[in-house]
């Protein structure tokens, strides 16, 4: 039954005045309920069924309103040719919305995003994100399946490369500034991206870091770990979410009314759509939790996941299943509702077509390319600098061997989910050195190795290299196809022959600055005693070679923080710094106490570990109020001073653990961070505000809760050590 206008106006005025909603909003619920009812069952399930780029054969689907969406089609004329089969050759005309995986840039290539995350920076995060989506939108795309929010405590696992780490409270500030980024202010502003925060829910926690692995996790965990940077996207208002190929506790996630319908849609009152991952709805036969596609659709659908993704579930079985009763079509309503919601949100209705004109001047903007420097240059962590060999001494360095398989790779440094950069816009660590040193000091180039294989053949030239310069420095670790999807790993060690060939080199005794480039925390305790400075580059897009010369010259004094933890040995994975407390912590003098034979329990490198050229001293941590109550902020601040020579950057962070709760609570949890800049012998109080019931968590009831009683704050230069005074939360009442 059709509704009368003056129904809908009705409900346009309901809308307003009593849910308060924008006009804007409530006149896109009117078009959509208006559209909704002229539409057919069929071309209602169009609207759900995504496929990956076009043929003749999706052309005619798209006039018959059977495809609502595609991924994959690049370039603006492309992208405009197809939409216009869907707005002026069907039947109502209801555009496509085109996605595409924009995750850390679209030709101007970003640093991946655990690099990004280093930089801690969510200001210049943001900003990359804007760049994206401009340089996207400018080429026709709608949609980019990013932020990927997942947190990951095991860095076997690939995808890690694509996150922000092991930290939700750093992950959900990084989620934010991420969504916003991509959709801007106006989602209807043509140069903006709707986001897709992915992948809902839990895929970091894979057992054993093998992607695609089960996943089998308490609702506490997830709820305190792995849903807090979701429900921060939800909340700066991002348009998609993705469901995930993983399954929770026996139940996939593209399958889990729990996460999808009781926690997403009903208590975050989530409204907008949630598109599957590849086939995430047809791999539930795979799973065992369906016995054919038709019967995967349903539990997909029933699930609320509103779109499915090349899995042919939707498109195949829902108007069977309707028309024999077995599927209500309300469901598909309320999914094609939120599938057009975002589509009039976009103003695809309005303007279904890109200006072909704009790309060219948009795409590698020159401003757009200083950003990625910027981002480039906060993104790098130093992790060992002995006896100050960094920054070059410009003044007494004649020679450089520059070594390693990945110095003047351009493919490196593009990372995973490339998207559309292009080596040739790629400046490799060799080209950086030589721009900037190329008069005054020479270069003597060898790779020395491949990353992978046991070819030796280059050892001898490169000793040789060695041998005849002041320093070493070596680029080593892992290629851009190492990390990302489907590429977990067993082994965390540089690959190949790369450890040898550092420990080859380290018999001429010449200083050795080792720079990594890698999508992933690696293990280095085979070769970290042999080298003088570890600079961990990661894969820093275009730019990265520019740099990489900027902080081994001093030109940028390094500031950057890692955001997952650099384990010893992959035994100790997984590791992570906000771990329990147990019943017998770590005690190298009692036996019987939670620790390893053959090695010492703590990380190489912690979370929130980084240095600097200069150097920061912390001093008189103090509170306003040590007696809180859970409506109150808790107000602390310390002395931060730079006693070095030279300005820099301190990533300061302040941490936070419960003593006593009514369920055992993390040692520490971060709770707070900002980025200080001073002058050599400049000092600032750094002061924080910490609303107490930020300090809550879930009880054995999974209620949220803040529990009266004792609690320690820390605030230092990284989760390990830093300054700490104890405070009392005490009850309302
Ligand atoms: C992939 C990935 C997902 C990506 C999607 C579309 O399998 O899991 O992150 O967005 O397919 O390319």
């Amino acid at each position: 039954m059709k509704p009368t206008f003056k129904f809908l106006v009705t409900l346009a005025f309901i809308i307003t005045v009593v849910f308060g909603q924008p006009l804007r909003d409530v006149e896109i619920e009117v078009k959509v309920n208006e559209l909704l009812y002229q539409m057919t069952l069929a071309e209602k399930i169009g609207q759900m069924t995504q496929f990956s780029g076009t043929n003749k054969q999706y052309e005619q689907m798209i006039r018959e309103g059977k495809i609502g969406s595609l991924l994959n089609v690049i370039g603006a004329e492309e992208n405009n040719r197809i939409q216009k089969i869907a707005v002026e050759e069907s039947r109502l005309g209801i555009p496509l919305i085109i996605g595409l995986d924009v995750i850390h840039g679209y030709r101007t290539i970003f640093p991946i995003p655990l690099a990004a995350a280093a930089s801690w920076d969510t200001v210049l995060i943001r900003k990359a994100a804007e760049i994206a989506a401009k340089e996207a939108a400018s080429a026709g795309i709608h949609w980019t399946f990013a932020p990927m929010v997942d947190i990951a405590r095991d860095a076997r696992w690939g995808r890690i490369a694509e996150g922000a780490g092991e930290d939700p409270f750093l992950g959900s500030a990084i989620a934010r500034a991420q969504v916003l980024g991509f959709q801007g202010e106006d989602l209807a502003d043509p140069l903006t991206l709707l986001a897709c925060s992915k992948h809902y829910v839990g895929y970091g926690a894979a057992e054993g870091g093998r992607d695609y692995n089960t996943v089998d996790i308490s609702e506490r965990t997830l709820r305190e770990i792995y849903l807090p940077p979701f429900k921060a996207a939800v909340d700066a208002g991002v348009g998609t979410l993705m469901s995930a190929f993983n399954e929770i506790g026996g139940v996939p996630a593209s399958a889990n009314q729990f996460t999808l319908r009781k926690i997403l849609k009903g208590e975050w009152g989530f409204d907008g759509f949630v598109v599957s991952d590849w086939n995430s709805i047809g791999e539930l036969v795979v799973h065992g939790i369906a016995k054919n596609q038709l019967e995967a659709g349903v539990k997909g659908l029933t699930a609320g996941v509103d779109m499915d993704m090349e899995g042919r579930c939707y498109t195949t079985a829902m108007e069977a299943l309707v028309a024999e009763g077995t599927l209500s079509e309300e469901l598909i309503d309320d999914a094609v509702r939120r599938i057009l919601r975002m589509k009039f949100k976009l103003g695809l209705f309005e303007h279904p077509y890109i200006d072909e004109s704009i790309q060219k001047e948009l795409i590698l903007h020159r401003e757009h390319i200083q950003t990625a420097l910027d981002l480039a240059r906060e993104s790098i962590v130093l992790l060992k600098n002995e006896n100050d060999v960094l920054p070059l001494n410009r003044g007494k360095i004649n020679s450089i061997a520059l070594i390693g398989p990945l110095a003047d790779d351009k493919d490196a440094p593009l990372g995973t989910w490339k998207c559309e950069g292009k080596q040739k816009d790629v400046v490799t660590v060799y080209e950086g050195l030589k721009n900037k040193l190329g008069g005054d000091v020479k270069i003597i180039y060898t790779k020395g190795c491949d990353v992978k294989g046991n070819n030796r053949s280059g050892f001898n030239k490169a000793i040789k290299a060695a041998r005849t310069a002041d320093i070493v420095v070596m680029v080593m670790g892992e290629s851009a196809d190492m990390s990302g999807e489907a590429a977990s790993r067993a082994d965390l060690n540089l690959p190949g022959v790369q450890a040898e060939l550092i420990n080859a080199i380290a018999e001429t005794n010449k200083p050795i600055v080792l720079v990594l480039m890698n999508g992933r925390p690696i293990t280095l305790s085979n070769i970290e005693s042999k080298v003088s400075a570890i600079v961990e580059a990661w894969h820093l897009g275009i730019r990265h070679g520019n740099a990489v010369a900027d902080v081994l010259t001093g030109d940028y004094n390094p500031s950057g923080k890692v955001t997952a933890t650099f384990p010893r040995s992959v035994g100790q994975i997984p590791i992570y710094y906000n771990h329990k407390n147990t019943g017998r912590p770590g005690d190298p003098d009692n036996k019987f106490s939670s620790k390893y034979i053959d090695s010492p329990s703590s990380p190489l490198y912690p979370f929130g570990y980084g240095l600097s050229y200069t150097k920061f001293k912390y001093t008189g941590i103090k509170a306003e109020n040590n007696r809180l109550t859970p409506s109150d902020d808790l107000i602390v601040s310390v002395n931060l001073k730079n006693v070095g020579q030279r300005e820099g950057v301190e990533i300061v962070q302040l941490y936070i653990q419960d003593i006593t709760g009514s369920v055992t609570r993390p040692v520490k949890e971060l709770k707070g961070f900002q980025r200080v800049t001073l002058e050599a012998g400049e000092q600032k109080t750094v002061q924080f505000r910490v609303p107490v019931w930020e300090l809550g968590f879930y009880d054995l009831d999974m209620k949220y809760t803040v529990e009266p009683g004792d609690f320690r704050v820390m605030i230092g230069g990284n989760s390990f050590e830093g300054l700490t005074m104890d405070f009392k939360v005490v009850s309302l009442k």
